[in-house]
């Protein structure tokens, strides 16, 4: 249920879905098929295009109609009606909880928000030197450190030793136990009894990166709010305010629709390390470390840096012209799957709108992307299928929020890591590692000569 003191957003989000719905009406719907049977054929291309490699049923990418669909619900209608932690119980169990699912489901939520341990270690790095991504990463090793299957059931295994190193970047680390860990790890996820690792990652994360936004303004942490919604505590532990009713809804639409989206490049890198059966933790630090990227996750602060740069320059139709004459990308456009608007793209355009209206800084921001949206769709929209991305509004909506730049691509990770766990999760019931190939083009048989 959706806070009902926020009817403006939904108004807007409505109107946003309802413009998307026409515009999109004559674009053809995606041809579902159901299962195929192994081997399936597909044409591929550079970067595993239009490679096919699993199964799921936990969302879809329609990315001719610009329809992004989890667990069957367009998620239009999940940023109308929902709230991030029912997409994530969405996500995670492919329906929508009851009353009393939700609520255990949060009760959850709620005990692992509390990562003492794990953020006393965390500030026995230097944080503030360390980019937030980084500093993220880190944070989620040292979560593996406190909770891992493997620690927590130690009563039913043998004794396990620990190792201190100095050097290692995982504390503490737990001894390999190499096969043994494996089949645990997969045993776990079979007999579905084990989520706990999941919900430490979902709730620990948003802690994780809220405290990692306050140590780098020379602030402490603060203890989560066991009577606010994981958006509303994001903020609170981040910001010390507690949120008002559109600032929480704000941040709830933008963790749930950033929740999830097909095989990304991050969701694979964190599917590719759960498939050798590694640990869910390192798992999703892959996933971490793939969003880093500006081509990725990362666009988001190169949007802003981009408008800022756009501003200083004064004409945005110049500074186009000479990005295009450099032959640059501009950030926040383009996407691999969508050749049309981007429908998370849709809906925080008027979002931005409504939370940059009382800033003049913003709102001038917002019309240099606005004219610069306005340029590549004129040049490259048709012609390319380039288009606004989810990363082009997304960062003055949080700028308009008082957040800091830097911080905008860990927060899409404390919404995404919805997804990666989903997936991750999906993906183990029927395992098989990832093991692509290349096309070798050197050369054989060379003779190796003595120096
Ligand atoms: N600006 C200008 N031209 C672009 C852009 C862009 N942002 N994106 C793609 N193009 C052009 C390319 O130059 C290329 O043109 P060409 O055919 O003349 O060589 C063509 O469109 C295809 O581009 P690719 O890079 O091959 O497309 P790909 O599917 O590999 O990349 C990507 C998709 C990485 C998102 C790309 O569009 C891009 O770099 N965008 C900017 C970064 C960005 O916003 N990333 C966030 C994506 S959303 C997310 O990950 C959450």
């Amino acid at each position: 249920m959706v806070r009902k003191d926020t009817r403006e957003i939904t108004k807007i989000l409505k109107k946003a879905a309802e413009k998307a719905r026409k515009e999109t009406a004559h674009e053809p719907s995606p041809h579902l098929g159901g299962k195929e049977d192994w081997p399936i054929e597909a044409t591929i291309g550079p970067g595993l295009e239009g490679a096919i490699s699993c199964y799921t049923s936990i969302g879809h990418v329609n990315g001719s109609k610009g329809v992004l669909t989890y667990g069957g619900y367009n998620v239009f209608d999940l940023a109308i009606n929902s709230t991030f932690e029912e997409t994530a119980y969405l996500l995670i169990f492919g329906k929508l909880p009851t009353e009393k699912q939700l609520t255990a489901f949060n009760k959850k939520l709620v005990t692992y928000r509390h990562i003492p341990k794990t953020l006393r270690l965390l500030q026995s790095f230097p944080v503030e030197d360390t980019s937030p991504m980084g500093s993220l990463r880190l944070g989620v090793n040292l979560m593996r450190r406190v909770l891992s299957n493997i620690e927590k059931d130690v009563k039913k295994r043998e004794k396990i030793k620990t190792v201190n190193t100095d050097e290692d970047s995982i504390p503490d680390e737990t001894t390999p136990v190499g096969h043994e860990h494996a089949v645990y790890e997969v045993e776990d996820v079979k007999d579905n009894e084990n989520l706990e690792d999941i919900y430490h990652l979902i709730s620990g994360m948003a802690t994780l990166t809220a405290a990692i936004s306050r140590i780098r303004n020379g602030n402490l942490p603060i203890e989560p709010d066991p009577e606010l919604s994981h958006a509303a505590n994001f903020l609170y532990m981040m910001t010390g305010k507690r949120p008002s009713a559109e600032e929480e809804r704000i941040m709830d639409i933008s963790l749930i629709i950033h929740a999830d989206h097909g095989m990304n490049a991050s969701t694979f890198a964190s599917m590719v390390v759960a498939s050798t059966l590694s640990d869910i933790y390192f798992s999703i630090g892959s996933g971490i470390a793939a969003l880093n990227g500006p081509l990725h996750g990362g666009a988001n602060e190169q949007v802003l840096y981009m408008l800022e740069k756009i501003a200083k320059k004064g004409n945005v139709a110049e500074w186009y012209e000479e990005a295009r004459a450099q032959k640059k990308k501009i950030m926040g456009m383009g996407h691999r799957v969508y050749k049309t608007y981007d429908p998370r793209a849709r809906i925080l355009a008027p979002i931005a709108d409504f939370v940059a209206k009382n800033s003049p800084e913003d709102k001038k921001l917002l019309k240099i992307a606005k004219q610069l949206e306005e340029e590549v769709v004129k040049t490259l929209g048709k012609k390319k299928g380039i288009f606004p991305n989810v990363d082009f509004y997304s960062g003055i909506v949080y700028r308009a929020m008082g957040i800091d730049t830097d911080m905008f691509t860990p927060i899409f990770a404390v919404s995404r890591v919805a997804g990666w766990t989903a997936r991750v999760r999906e993906y183990l019931k029927t395992n098989r590692i990832f093991r692509p190939r290349a096309i070798y083009t050197g050369e054989f048989e060379k003779e190796y000569k003595q120096k």
